[in-house]
């Protein structure tokens, strides 16, 4: 499948594939998303298909503004207060669907609540403008697979499953955006992400729940054990390397090795390891070793969102 270039011309192939059903993948700010309107339920069986995604995993719904998203989701104060800070952006809002909201079930999982997120991309808006419906769009990887954050890794994953592929170059954050569940003043963290715990903390002036990760469906359902994962295995808070081994290293003085390695910051800045982490993953995968042996990362800031990734990446797997 193509690439292409944005443009005015484009984005109107796009808006009218995503209408008629066809899948579209577009940057955001965080990865690349696999779209389909939302309310079509032949182009959301789509998405699970082209993904081989377990069906109980629901999906996020993006729209153009907080406007949008109200005419899909039940907003409570806390909600519109979390919305008005973080949106455009990535966090997710999970808030309870209104009866009315005429979204297919498969993008909700049955459940009785709706992912909401208004992405900050000037490409993702121009195409959901343009679209004039709401896209449901999980990372354009395989299930399971490390998230792309270049339009090179929606081609190699999903190339001949998709109508296009709107290139909008390497995604700026680099990690999925935070989900957020709120329910009245509650609100649960979900999925670490993009946007750090300390920021929603700090708005909300008081600490927000954990939901811990699970191995099967049931309560959070995103919160699948192994996922994110490189074919290769995946060694976690390494301070040696194995013969044959590849190197995911963090900060100044990485241990010596011969194979393959990738230090995703020298610095030792965690913003910069998280918009390297995913392509890191990839490249050191194609390298072909059996295992990747990554260093302790600090748990700080954006620290706990790529933990979060490099622990489902290092996860027994089915
Ligand atoms: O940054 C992102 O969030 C990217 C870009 C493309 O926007 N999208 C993304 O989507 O990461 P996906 O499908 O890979 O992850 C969606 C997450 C999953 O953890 C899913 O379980 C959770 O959101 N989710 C969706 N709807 C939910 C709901 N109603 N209740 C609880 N969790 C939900
Ligand atoms: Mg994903």
């Amino acid at each position: 499948m193509a690439i292409k270039s944005v443009n005015p011309d484009t984005i109107a192939e796009a808006a009218e594939l995503l209408r008629t059903g066809a899948l579209v993948a577009f940057a955001t700010e965080t990865v690349y998303g696999l779209g389909a309107n939302a309310r079509n339920p032949d182009a959301v069986a789509r998405i699970f298909s082209a993904k081989a995604r377990p069906q109980f995993n629901p999906l996020i719904v993006h729209v153009p503004d907080l406007a949008a998203a109200q005419q899909y989701g039940v907003f409570s104060s806390t909600a519109q207060k979390l919305a008005h800070a973080f949106w455009p952006g990535a966090v997710t809002l999970v808030v309870p669907i209104k009866p009315d909201a005429d979204i297919a079930d498969l993008v909700t999982a049955g459940l009785n609540t709706i992912a909401i997120r208004v992405p900050n991309h000037p490409f993702a808006q121009r195409l959901l403008r343009a679209a004039a419906c709401p896209l449901a769009a999980p990372s354009a990887n395989r299930s399971g697979a490390v998230s792309p954050t270049c339009p090179e890794h929606v081609a190699t994953d999903l190339g001949d499953r998709v109508a296009m592929i709107l290139d909008g170059g390497s995604t700026a954050l680099g990690l999925e955006s935070t989900v957020l569940q709120i329910d009245d003043d509650r609100v649960a963290l979900l999925r670490p992400g993009a946007v750090t715990r300390q920021a929603v903390e700090t708005l909300l002036g008081h600490d927000v729940l954990t939901v811990e990760p699970v191995t099967t469906a049931p309560t959070a359902p995103g919160q699948l054990a192994s996922h994110y994962a490189p074919h290769a295995r995946v060694r976690l808070n390494v301070n040696s390397v194995n013969a044959g081994e590849a190197l995911l290293a963090f900060g100044p003085r990485p241990p010596r090795t011969d194979g393959p390695t990738i230090n995703l910051s020298p610095a030792a800045d965690v913003n910069e390891a998280a918009v390297h982490l995913f392509a890191a993953l990839r490249t050191l995968d194609a390298s072909g070793v059996s295992s990747i042996a990554v260093m302790p990362i600090p748990d700080t800031g954006l620290g706990e969102a790529i933990n979060d990734r490099l622990r489902r990446a290092a996860a027994p797997r089915d």
